[in-house]
């Protein structure tokens, strides 16, 4: 692989790429690993010692020892979850307190903003957004309107309890018209603070560790994304978007360096397309054959166990992709997952309206009665799960993630072909 000094790994279409798999191959490299956005409505899923572990909010690298693992101030932190995901390693062997480093920028997520991101759900009925119901969008909401609670605020219990309650009351102002369930803003900030002594010892300044990290010239940092990009709040399909930046800029501004230490972005893409939640998927198949794909691949959600909706690889969206991240690289997965199909669909453009585009548009409207412009490719019908080296790769697949990289204008840098760590194929030999 390229040897990269600060490597950000996003999602290139709308998150559960299979980015935790990729991220944890990559950390066996890494001094240190960080989350820079999103919260607990991520589930990545590693596969480690034929063991599964489904990782929510502490980065995927944690499950190799010593690594360092960072939570940016981009992230929005639900304390109890946190606590919980920590204790779950432990009882299965994995040390990772004395690992994990919090920002004492990161904001606090708590229970009346689940209760309010519900409550919202329910209001906005068939619009709604489909959202993990783990309150992102509120916790953000109020980070935005400079009304969050910060990790950093827990150093002063007094302080802390104060703004918590006065935050859970400001909630149950907006949950009570609503039909939400009010707080009792007490418990709530007594809940939080009780977890103080536990907390306090990982806050950490992110992007200072990660500076002095790669001061030492052999220091590699892995910055993992969450989410993809077209849950982006600013380039996703708006609104049926996360509430955080999940693309590269917002891996800078997620854990406190400049966009100038970055040297590399790798994009993690399905060899096909799903999407959890409500919003556009301009490629989703009949169900008959998603419901044949998504038996295949196990497409249900690693957070909230819902059935994803699945469709071919669009080659609009990941191009898409690449620009608003500038992506270097690609990372297939699940290319297995296509090694019985007959043929294989590749979307080139969308024609609206008799007219042929290959961008992605900047309005949903203007995808309205969208249909997918497809190129049709044999199918390689050979399992490919044993394969190891892009030479051993049946033509066909070949060709058809030749065609990917020709369409999306990036290099793959690497294919996974299974779950397990050993099953990936090195795509690009060292630069
Ligand atoms: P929220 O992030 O819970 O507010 O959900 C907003 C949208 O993002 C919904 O469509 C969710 O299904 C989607 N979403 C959030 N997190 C993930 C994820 O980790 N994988 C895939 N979709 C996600």
């Amino acid at each position: 692989m390229r040897d990269y000094r600060c490597l950000v790994v996003v999602g290139a279409q709308w998150g559960d790429e299979g980015k935790g798999k990729i991220v944890d191959v990559l950390a066996a490299h890494a001094t240190i690993i960080a989350r820079y956005q999103g919260g607990a409505n991520a589930g990545h899923t590693v596969h480690a010692d034929g063991e599964e572990f489904i990782l929510h909010q502490i980065p995927s690298g944690v499950l190799h020892a010593g690594k360092r693992c960072l939570l940016g101030n981009g992230v929005v932190l639900d304390v109890d979850q946190f606590l919980v995901e920590l204790d779950a390693l432990h009882a299965r062997g994995i040390d990772a307190e004395s690992r994990v480093g919090i920002s004492g920028r990161a904001h606090l997520l708590l229970e009346y903003h689940k209760r309010l991101d519900s409550a919202h759900e329910k209001l906005r009925g068939t619009g709604k957004i489909g959202t993990t119901g783990k309150g992102i969008g509120p916790a953000y909401e109020d980070k935005v309107a400079r009304a969050g609670v910060r990790l950093g605020d827990l150093t002063d219990p007094a302080r802390a309890h104060r703004l918590i309650v006065a935050a859970a009351e400001r909630a149950n102002e907006r949950l009570g018209p609503i039909g939400g369930q009010c707080v009792d803003a007490i418990a709530v900030a007594d809940g939080v603070l009780a977890r103080r002594d536990r907390i306090l010892p990982m806050l950490t300044d992110t992007g200072r560790e990660i500076l002095q990290s790669l001061a030492n010239g052999s220091a590699r940092v892995v910055l993992e994304g969450a989410q993809g990009a077209m849950l982006d709040v600013d380039h996703g399909t708006y609104p049926y978007v996360t509430s955080s930046s999940t693309t590269a800029g917002g891996a800078a501004t997620g854990v406190g360096i400049g966009p100038t230490v970055i040297d590399g972005v790798i994009g993690v893409v399905k060899a096909y397309t799903t999407r959890v939640g409500s919003g556009p998927l301009p490629t989703e198949m009949e169900p008959g054959m998603a419901d044949h794909l998504r038996e295949l691949g196990g497409e249900y959600g690693a957070t909230t166990g819902r059935p994803r909706r699945c469709g071919w690889f669009d080659a609009v969206v990941v191009g898409y992709a690449a620009q608003v991240n500038g992506l270097t690289g690609l990372a297939v997965t699940k290319l297995d997952v296509l090694d019985t199909f007959d043929e294989v669909l590749i979307c080139t453009g969308y024609e609206v309206k008799g007219i042929a585009h290959d961008t992605f548009p900047y309005h949903l409207g203007l995808l309205d009665g969208a249909r997918p412009i497809y190129e049709t490719l044999p199918g390689w019908k050979t399992s490919t799960t044993r394969v190891r080296s892009r030479s051993d790769l049946p033509p066909r697949a070949l060709d058809y993630l030749h065609r990917i990289q020709e369409l999306t204008g990036v290099p793959i840098e690497f294919v996974s072909v299974g779950t397990a760590r050993h099953q990936i194929i090195e795509f690009v030999s060292a630069a």
